[in-house]
């Protein structure tokens, strides 16, 4: 079933992590950055560091040209990099992130579109790029074909699909998060305000098969030393 962009998740789930992601855009950053209740002490926040790095300079060459499109974009952390490399468009389906996501580029001296879109929304274009940041960690294992497949049709044939994402690693989160029970975590803000979420750590094995399945080749998925997947391919 096609869906039209702007159209809100439809699963209980899904729609609260919108919510979720939408209330935490002030503090979404401070991942990232190992600020306050994600850091782990300096050995722990210097790996993460270390691994954040070798995920930039991964993205950094990956060879995008032309038209690139950046689904569930957040607070456009990775945005920059894709920007400095084609015409980019970046989509959130929660406007909050897209207001920080919108000085990132511009602070560079890069230029961007951006809107809401749900990350299930059926293309309207066939582009030379795709790009999505630990978004796949949040799509059931059952509906990662249908995603993927999505996601080769956002490609003319030969575009090139990105991917990074979360590796399991009790120090990539939260000090405060639960320890992860199942695929349907729960999550705490800064006021303990609290979200289920979907969280799926894909080993890279499932995710080629996937990706093959999904009509990539050239695939390549690898793990950085703890706490990230990276992955990228070819739609044929
Ligand atoms: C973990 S954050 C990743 C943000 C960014 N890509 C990054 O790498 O920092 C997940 C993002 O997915 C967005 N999101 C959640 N469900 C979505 C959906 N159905 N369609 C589009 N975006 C969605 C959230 O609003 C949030 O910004």
């Amino acid at each position: 079933m096609q869906k039209p962009p702007g159209t809100p998740p439809d699963d209980a789930v899904d729609s609260e992590m919108v919510r979720y992601y939408a209330a935490r855009a002030d503090e979404y950053d401070d991942w990232y950055m190992r600020r306050a209740r994600y850091s782990h002490g300096r050995a722990h926040d210097e790996a993460w560091r270390r691994d954040l790095g070798v995920a930039a300079g991964w993205l950094a060459n990956r060879p995008f040209e032309g038209r690139i499109v950046e689904l569930a974009a957040g607070t456009g952390w990775w945005s920059p990099l894709l920007a400095a490399k084609g015409q980019l468009t970046l989509y959130d389906a929660a406007p909050e992130p897209l207001v920080k996501a919108r000085l990132r580029p511009a602070a560079a001296g890069l230029k961007a579109e951006m809107g809401i879109r749900d990350a299930w929304a059926e293309p309207d274009s066939a582009v030379e790029g795709l790009f999505a940041g630990f978004w796949v960690s949040h799509i059931d294992r059952a509906r990662l074909d249908e995603w993927l497949t999505l996601a080769a049709r956002w490609l003319a044939p030969g575009g090139l699909l990105a991917l990074i994402d979360s590796c399991q690693d009790p120090e990539s989160g939260a000090r405060n998060d639960r320890p992860p029970g199942d695929d349907i975590p729960v999550r705490l803000l800064d006021d303990g305000t609290s979200f289920r979420i979907r969280k799926v750590f894909y080993e890279p094995a499932e995710l080629e098969a996937s990706l093959e399945r999904a009509g990539f080749d050239q695939i390549e998925v690898t793990k950085t030393e703890h706490f990230f997947l990276v992955a990228s391919a070819r739609r044929r």
